[in-house]
């Protein structure tokens, strides 16, 4: 599986950007008691989530093809787009709230931080099986309900040109794996409304406890929503 994942999946069509904690928490209302959850994240990519939250004794599996690579191509990939990223910011600047964050300058400054703590974590994390590479919707090698909580930050219902079918898939294969999933924004790459989100709450709804959830962060303008899908 590992050298189909590896053809079908390159590097150069994934523009690293990484949260973290602090916003993980913010974003998806992580309490006490859910940061002690085993938690599954999906698409985490260079995020220092898992990384600060192994630091604080919690644990975290988190999935992405990107994982596949070696941390010298990582962190090759991160430099090479780093400049092309803040341009884009800089040019939509309109697009973002620049409250908690105050400007260009900081959001580079706190991305970059959590990127190189992400680095630095991965060799270690990946041999504590803390990183999986693997792309959804395939399935995960893991049982039924191996997870309490399932998180999906800047991926499922933001990258909405995926399609209906694969978001379904994923969030289906998350909800087979977890109690509880939450993805975060509700929004598209062009910061509107997602195409895909009404008709993943019909899919969902028939079967689960669908809510949109509104949050005190804003970044993106009128992402303040996560959704949350029980079971
Ligand atoms: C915008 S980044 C979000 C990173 C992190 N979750 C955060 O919020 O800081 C999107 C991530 O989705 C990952 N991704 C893309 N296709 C995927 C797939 N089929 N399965 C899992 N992850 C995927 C990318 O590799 C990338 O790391």
């Amino acid at each position: 599986m590992d050298t189909i994942l590896k053809s079908t999946f390159e590097l150069k069509s994934v523009v690293p950007w990484g949260r973290t904690l602090n916003e993980y928490c913010a974003f998806f209302q992580l309490t006490e008691d859910d940061l002690k959850k085993n938690i599954l994240s999906i698409g985490d990519g260079p995020a220092s989530f898992n990384s600060e939250m192994h630091q604080n004794g919690n644990r975290v599996l988190s999935v992405d093809p990107i994982y596949g690579f070696s941390k010298a191509q990582l962190q090759h990939r991160i430099e090479e787009t780093r400049k092309e990223v803040m341009t884009q910011v800089r040019q939509n600047a309109e697009k973002f709230i620049w409250h908690t964050i105050k400007n260009p300058d900081e959001l580079e400054r706190i991305r970059i931080k959590a990127m190189q703590e992400f680095i630095k974590d991965f060799d270690t994390g990946k041999a504590e099986n803390r990183y999986l590479y693997h792309e959804m919707p395939i399935p995960i090698e893991y049982a039924d309900n191996s997870f309490e909580l399932g998180l999906s930050s800047h991926f499922l219902i933001l990258y909405s040109k995926l399609g209906l079918d694969f978001h379904i898939q994923s969030i289906t294969e998350m909800l087979r794996l977890c109690n509880e999933v939450r993805i975060f924004p509700l929004l598209n790459l062009n910061a509107e409304k997602s195409e895909v989100l009404d008709a993943i709450i019909d899919h969902f709804n028939k079967i689960y406890t669908v809510e949109i959830k509104e949050v005190d962060y804003e970044f993106q303008k009128n992402g303040n929503q996560f959704l949350s899908i029980k079971k």
